[in-house]
């Protein structure tokens, strides 16, 4: 887990409330949420590009480049949305010699028209897009599966009016992915943004081993609580905490935990006033939330 935080991460830079605050004094920050991902432990593949990639990058030893050379093990980056926090990143690996980067048509369409980071990159790297198409598993390096699932039509702010007949409506302008190993029967799925909890989600998570999930927000009226605004997590395309759990709680097996937590939810700020009921709640459905560096091994 190269980062757990909601776009803005945390603290967030012009936030002082009261965990913000207190993460600026302990250092108990939170960087932007993106993963890195491998089958051989050799061949790894990003999924998302935060706005703190280089940061998350030094910090991965796994992903340090060959003693004496560029060779880097990364292979390319997935996308599950063409939101910035999960975009920006992008510009950060223009030194790569060549970038692999797999996203859904929508998306790929957004990185073209709205922020064209294609453009943008096409001057400093060799990059490769390939567009991913939901229920389709791609077959990577090192012996990676990444099979996409549609989690949702919420598009960036930035691709809103974008020109073009059908791309409002479409499932995959945020996806999820279900990864598994050439020779294994292990299952890790990634969906840091889920509108709703669909049967298709629910085919996904079942059977898997892991299951990283949006713990964006805490509840549904979180962030008009914080903000007297009227958006609503689900609104905004995130299944709030609470009405993901009863499902995890109905579904045991798989180790559940929640990412992409923004700076209004208390579950991003453990040990505070307020958290301990919800942390109850979440222990109780054998769910935790991930934090920053996590290593897990299937
Ligand atoms: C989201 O997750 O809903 C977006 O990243 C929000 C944003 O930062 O624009
Ligand atoms: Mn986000
Ligand atoms: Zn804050």
């Amino acid at each position: 887990m190269l980062g757990t935080a909601a776009g803005g991460g945390l603290p967030q830079w012009n936030c002082g409330c009261a965990g913000c605050t207190t993460a600026r004094r302990t250092g108990a920050a939170r960087t932007q949420d993106c993963l890195a991902v491998s089958a051989d432990g050799a061949a790894w593949y990003l999924v998302n590009a935060s706005p703190d990639l280089r940061g998350q990058l030094l910090a991965a030893p796994e992903l340090a480049p060959a003693p004496g050379s560029r060779e880097t093990p990364l292979r390319g980056a997935l996308l599950t949305s063409a939101e910035l926090d999960h975009t920006l990143g992008l510009l950060t690996l223009r030194e790569a010699a060549a970038l692999t980067v797999h996203a859904t048509l929508p998306v790929r369409y957004a990185l073209h028209a709205g922020f064209p980071v294609g453009p943008l990159l096409a001057p400093y790297t060799k990059a490769r897009w390939h567009t991913l198409t939901p229920g389709q598993a791609v077959e990577l390096d090192g012996g990676l599966r990444a099979e996409p699932l549609a989690l949702g039509d919420k598009r960036p702010r930035y691709a809103a009016d974008l020109p073009g007949e059908g791309w409002e409506g479409r499932s995959d302008w945020v996806v999820g992915y279900r990864f598994t190993a050439a020779g294994s029967r292990s299952c890790a799925v990634y969906a840091p943004g889920l509108a709703a909890w669909t049967p298709a989600v629910e085919a996904a998570v079942t059977g898997a081993d892991v299951v990283i999930l949006d713990g964006t927000f805490s509840t549904d009226d979180e962030l008009a609580g914080r903000t007297g605004g009227a958006r609503t997590s689900r609104g905004m395309g995130h299944l709030a905490v609470r009405d993901s759990l009863p499902h995890l709680a109905r579904l045991p097996g798989p180790r559940y935990l929640y990412t992409h937590l923004n700076n209004t939810n208390p579950l991003a700020h453990p040990g505070s006033p307020g958290t301990e009921a919800p942390a109850r709640d979440l222990a109780a459905a054998g769910a935790a939330v991930a934090e920053d560096g996590m290593l897990i091994e299937l």
